[in-house]
């Protein structure tokens, strides 16, 4: 059998790893090539994830790069084709909703190559989401559609997708964090950086709702101003850097930083007194390590995180950052339990699926 892992982007690599590793496991005899797309290629973005999660070599790097959605996709999907071509995989894994994954499963599917999808049948219902539209796609033309929350079950339904194609097996990316769980619980990020654990908020911001236009000062605006009353850790994702223009340096007790490796991320979510996000796989980093997270976006995709009682949605408006102090001292201190098959077993129950249906 030969199985072929498509991936580009930070989060992307979190979740395929473990997969990567149960397949290798279960078909040792199996060829599984992995194609970098090189949608994020800065190191802190790219390597020092492969590196820490021991995701093997990239069997093809195809250096796509930053550019618009039409020419990111368009040249995705020019430079993987003649690698499908050259493989020729029985299986196209692709995880998530990034544009590196939109281009993957266009170009498999129009050579009839067979896809798997991980982390399908998440919905936002908000189309003007770049990830939405790659989600859809994705799951309408997977073979495969591997789940990791039970709404996605009813989501896909609705969109008519047939049922034997859907398996709910849980969150792969809940299974790198147990996997890492000791390394970034020694990782002491915190004390690095100077801030005392459980008394800061964590901030990731990269969306382009909020960081590409007026609402990003303002959210800047605030953090400066809620640094004064508890310590502000910001560890800046380049699209957002490029829209700062030097907004929110030097202000004290808000601390920027480059983007970090995933083990000193972990550490500074686990450490967290609370967590501030516009990102998906946060509220759910969060939610599995029971740490209190305040999403800045009108919906999620994600509604597991917010049942589970350990994210709160604080609409698309900046002015909300001001109320989290609030919010957390009236937050009933209740034990979180994380959801349905978010155990650090997903990825097995991926290769079983996948080994199966070869047998
Ligand atoms: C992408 C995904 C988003 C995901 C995020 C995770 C799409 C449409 N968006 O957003 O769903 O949540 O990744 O991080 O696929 N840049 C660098 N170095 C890098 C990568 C990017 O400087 O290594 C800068 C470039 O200026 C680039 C900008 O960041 O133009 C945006 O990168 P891009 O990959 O297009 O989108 P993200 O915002 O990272």
């Amino acid at each position: 059998m030969r199985i072929l892992y498509v991936v580009g982007t930070r989060p992307n690599f979190v979740k395929t790893a473990p997969v990567i590793g149960a397949l290798r496991e279960r078909l040792p005899d199996a060829r599984h090539a992995i194609v970098h797309t090189g949608q994020h290629y800065d190191r802190l973005m790219s390597e020092i994830f492969l590196e820490e999660l021991g995701v093997p070599a990239p069997d093809h790097m195809l250096e796509v790069g930053s550019g618009s959605h039409a020419a990111q996709t368009a040249r995705t999907m020019e430079r993987l084709e003649p690698v499908l071509l050259e493989e020729r995989p029985d299986l196209a894994i692709v995880p998530g909703d990034v544009n590196s994954t939109l281009a993957a499963v266009l170009t498999a599917v129009k050579l009839g190559i067979p896809v798997a999808h991980l982390e399908s049948g998440l919905r936002s219902f908000d189309m003007t989401m770049p990830e939405e539209v790659n989600r859809i796609v994705a799951d309408r033309f997977s073979e495969q559609l591997f789940l990791h929350s039970e709404e996605a079950i009813e989501n896909l339904r609705a969109e008519g997708i047939p049922e034997l194609r859907t398996h709910f097996v849980g969150n792969t990316m809940i299974d790198t964090l147990v996997a890492l769980e000791d390394r970034f619980r020694a990782a002491g990020a915190a004390a690095r950086l100077g801030v005392e654990p459980g008394a800061y908020l964590l901030v990731t911001l990269h969306r382009p709702a909020l960081v590409d236009g007026p609402l990003l000062a303002a959210a800047v605006a605030r953090l400066a101003e809620l640094a004064k009353e508890m310590p502000v850790v910001f560890p800046v994702h380049p699209r957002t850097r490029k829209m700062m223009e030097g907004a929110g340096d030097g202000v004290p007790g808000l601390l920027l930083t480059e983007p970090l490796g995933y083990l000193d991320f972990l550490s500074l979510i686990a450490d967290a007194g609370a967590v501030l996000t516009d990102s998906g796989g946060i509220q759910e980093e969060t939610t599995y390590l029971g740490v209190p997270c305040f999403t800045l976006r009108d919906n999620t995709e994600r509604p597991v995180t917010v049942r589970a009682g350990t994210n709160t949605l604080l609409g698309l408006d900046p002015a909300a950052i001001a109320e989290i102090p609030a919010m957390l001292s009236a937050r009933p201190d209740e034990p979180v339990q994380p959801p349905p098959l978010w155990d650090g077993h997903a990825a097995e129950r991926v290769a079983d699926v996948v080994a199966g249906a070869k047998d």
